[in-house]
């Protein structure tokens, strides 16, 4: 049993929220966060998750509540979703006093976030994350949103939940895949403030039950702190960023390839990248970057751009990042394994030059298989 608290400043939220992270959780929701003063509980889920999780979830409510299942996957967290939730929310005549719940993966945490915080100017929500990439991830932090226009998480708000509840439990029925997904976020906080929580998460790409814990609990720690010390990303929290300047790019070109990739595998070779040009400008070593590689690798997750990619696709991608400020690419990059630093410029040759070596060895790797 483990309980972490995120706190906001007064001028985001009024009061801070708890992560509330063990097994079973699910199943005593009740006794974890009292539901009895709300007018109503609403739980927002999709198709897959709801055949699973919908009844242990019932016997944590231990009271009448109203599902609202949507359908799975990114390209459902849209502006006609979100306009579907608010007039369920509607129809069930729900009122200020009602709670919705979202149990699923980041795409229903930050939908049914994003429809709590504007349903009647704002509703309490719960979140109840059951992929590893929401459980270390997406719940924690108070974005929530849409993608619009084909950019994501364009439209969306900063908004605290009343509580995350965590129940590692609800990985068990998701793909491995998915898990090795969200290894890859628990990486990334291992790589910018932790060396031996990293070391930690590429051990194995199936941890037992006592290091799954341990890894999920660490890296809500590591990302409740950034939060908290810079909640609307003005400096600190840019450390979070790091493997997605060149991973989103890699990520949306993948989408509208025949081989889509899961975020953490696009994160996966940002990181790798962004390693190399750390050591590239002199504030990494060689030798750390390649063990950065040779540890994404033994997890099970890919290292290089896929070979079908162009460079010049990529750069132009870029440069349509959210993160740049004044048109100039602003990096999250590596000093060691467990320390980063924000706000980096590199230059384009530098950048050109690491994207055409993973390619290349992204190639051969083709031509040999
Ligand atoms: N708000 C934030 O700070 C933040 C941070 C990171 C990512 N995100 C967002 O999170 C989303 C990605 O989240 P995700 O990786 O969880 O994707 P997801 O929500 O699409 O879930 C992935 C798939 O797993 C299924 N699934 C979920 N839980 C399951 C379970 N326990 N068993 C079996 N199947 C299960 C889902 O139905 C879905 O098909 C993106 O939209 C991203 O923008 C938000
Ligand atoms: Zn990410």
């Amino acid at each position: 049993v483990s309980t972490l608290t995120v706190s906001l400043p007064p001028n985001l939220s009024h009061d801070s929220y708890p992560i509330h992270l063990e097994y079973g959780a699910l199943r005593k929701l009740s006794s974890l966060i009292d539901l009895s003063a709300y007018s109503q509980v609403v739980v927002c889920t999709d198709t897959t998750v709801a055949p699973y999780w919908i009844l242990p979830l019932s016997q944590g409510i231990q009271r009448a509540f109203t599902t609202i299942s949507l359908e799975p996957g990114e390209r459902h967290k849209n502006i006609a979703t979100l306009q579907r939730l608010w007039e369920e929310l509607a129809a069930v005549n729900a009122d200020r006093k009602t709670v919705l719940i979202n149990l699923g993966g980041g795409v229903i945490g930050d939908l049914g976030g994003f429809a709590a915080s504007t349903y009647m100017r704002g509703i309490d929500f719960i979140q109840i994350p059951t992929t590893l990439l929401a459980q270390v991830d997406a719940s924690i932090g108070g974005k929530t949103g849409i993608d619009l226009g084909g950019i994501k998480n364009l439209v969306g708000a900063f908004a605290p939940p009343r509580a995350v509840i965590i129940d590692p439990e609800t990985l068990k029925s998701l793909p491995a895949r998915e898990f090795r997904s969200g290894l890859a976020e628990i990486i990334k906080h291992g790589l910018i403030n932790d060396r031996a929580y990293f070391e930690c998460a590429c051990a194995s790409s199936h941890p037992d039950d006592a290091t799954l814990l341990k890894l999920i609990e660490g890296s809500c720690a590591i990302k409740a702190a950034i939060v908290t010390a810079d909640p609307t990303e003005k400096g600190m929290r840019k450390l979070l960023n790091f493997g997605h300047t060149l991973g989103h790019a890699v990520e949306s070109l993948a989408l509208e390839s025949p081989h889509p990739l899961l975020h953490g595998e696009a994160i996966a070779i940002g990181m790798c990248l962004e390693a190399r040009l750390s050591a590239r400008v002199g504030l990494l070593s060689e030798d750390a970057s390649e063990q950065i590689t040779t540890a994404i690798a033994r997890v099970g997750l890919p290292t290089e751009i896929p070979y079908t990619q162009s460079p010049e696709a990529l750069i132009k991608r870029m440069s349509h990042d959210k993160k740049n400020s004044h048109g100039e690419i602003r990096w999250t990059l590596l000093k060691t394994l467990g320390e980063g630093v924000w706000d980096h410029t590199i230059p384009q040759e530098v950048v050109n030059d690491v994207i055409a070596a993973s390619l290349k060895t992204s190639l051969h790797a083709q031509k040999d298989a």
